[in-house]
């Protein structure tokens, strides 16, 4: 749907008296159901709060032009009491059109809230089995008063209820039973129906049984290729037990999804202004971000990819070719002296490491080691170089901090 975020709250107050029409508006059109003065009453304040939609949309859509003839006239239909306008009841049923606005509204729910989908499902197929009982017991109640001779007790909307239940479970006990020919034809369509409804409800009912959260079962699927390779290859039970255990953090922590795919697949500005969402995070821990300007914040956000590493996994070794320089968003490494077991330095949340190798163009000057589960996001030497030489005070910052960490033994 492409209406405004505004509008959201008014169109519940439209499903909500759609919902209403499609109650009375059958019995009205109907023309049997003699309706209680609070109905007709209810009738009114229908009408009002449609043609109200109408002025609300024709507003939201800028101008009249823009208002799509289609949406246009499913409003005035919904909005217009034809029944009492022209003196024919069963007129009334043309404002049904505007149920087309529930459909919708529940569709743009159920994309805004896709993890509630399943719930979406039973209350809105229950809702239209609603509907779809309440529509036949109508037309089962007008056809009845055409020939009331023929069946004395056929005349209430209670009974009507009762047949189309009975019908449509393909209970049919008979004992009301179609006696003119268009009356059995009614009943013929709406054991059709029942029919087509039972497989609809079995359907969905068992869908929302066997399924679960989308990204769930993808991690099930993983762990199950992963669980097969490994056994496959042989790897050693100590390992296989910090595979599993780095799938587990990992879905923990992000459920699984793969950010930078997600990402990648965005438009240009979208993609940007995600990632400052996503890694907003670990900018707002690094206090250099809080003063550097929001156009290298948002280059660095958009070339940071996440990354994560478990308890004593080394980030990298002293010695190796640097590719890449790290942000802690979330965890703690250890700075490892030259002997390979000293801990020269501790660094947390919001600082940075492996900047040495990059501006320096030598191999690593130690090791780094993740002392727990740490959820870091490195820069790579490419996107690093192009920030340094467009932002100086950038590359004014990290020659400080390499002055500061290596002082004057390197
Ligand atoms: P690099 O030389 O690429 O690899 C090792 C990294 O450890 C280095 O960059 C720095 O980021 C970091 N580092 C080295 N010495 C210290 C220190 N004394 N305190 C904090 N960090 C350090």
């Amino acid at each position: 749907m492409n209406s405004p975020m505004s509008v959201r709250p008014w169109s519940l107050v439209v499903v909500a008296a759609a919902t209403g029409l499609a109650i009375l508006a059958p019995l009205s059109a109907s023309g049997q159901f003699p309706l209680p003065h609070a109905a007709h009453f209810f009738g009114h304040l229908l009408t009002v709060i449609m043609l109200a939609d109408l002025v609300v949309r024709w507003r939201a859509s800028g101008s009249f032009a823009a208002y799509t003839t289609r949406w246009f006239l499913v409003d005035l239909a919904g909005a217009l009491p034809l029944g009492l306008m022209t003196g024919v009841p069963v007129l009334e049923v043309i404002r049904l059109i505007k149920l087309a606005r529930v459909v919708q509204t529940m569709q743009d729910l159920w994309s805004a809230h896709i993890d509630k989908w399943n719930t979406f499902r039973l209350v809105y197929s229950a809702i239209w089995i609603g509907f779809l009982v309440h529509w036949l017991s109508c037309g089962w109640m007008a056809l009845r008063a055409m020939s009331p001779s023929m069946d004395a007790a056929g005349n209430t909307y209670i009974r009507s209820l009762y047949w189309v239940v009975t019908t449509l479970a393909t209970v049919g006990y008979g004992d009301i039973v179609p006696r003119t020919d268009v009356e059995t034809i009614y009943a013929v369509l709406v054991m059709l129906a029942g029919v087509g409804m039972f497989g609809y409800v079995i359907g969905n009912i068992a869908h929302v049984i066997t399924n679960l959260h989308p990204s769930r079962v993808r991690y099930i699927e993983t762990m199950e290729g992963i669980n097969a390779f490994m056994e496959y290859r042989g790897i050693p039970a100590a390992l296989q037990h910090r595979i599993r255990g780095y799938y587990a953090y990992r879905w923990e922590k992000r459920l699984g999804f793969d950010e930078s795919a997600i990402l990648n697949d965005l438009s240009v500005s979208l993609r940007g202004e995600v990632s400052l969402f996503l890694k907003k995070d670990v900018i707002e821990k690094v206090p250099f971000f809080n003063g550097a300007s929001e156009e290298l914040v948002r280059e660095i956000s958009l070339a940071m990819r996440p990354a994560v590493y478990m308890p004593g996994d080394a980030i990298f070794r002293a010695g190796e070719q640097g590719q890449e320089m790290y942000f802690i968003g979330r965890g703690e490494v250890e700075v490892l002296g030259k002997d390979g077991t000293s801990v020269q330095a501790v660094l947390r949340d919001g600082d940075f490491f492996g900047e040495g190798a990059l501006v320096l163009g030598q191999p690593r000057s130690a090791t780094v080691r993740a002392v727990g589960f740490c959820d870091l996001y490195a820069l790579d030497k490419a996107a690093f170089e192009i920030i340094i030489q467009r932002h100086p005070q950038f590359a004014a910052h990290i020659e400080a901090m390499i002055k500061e960490r290596f002082g004057s033994h390197r």
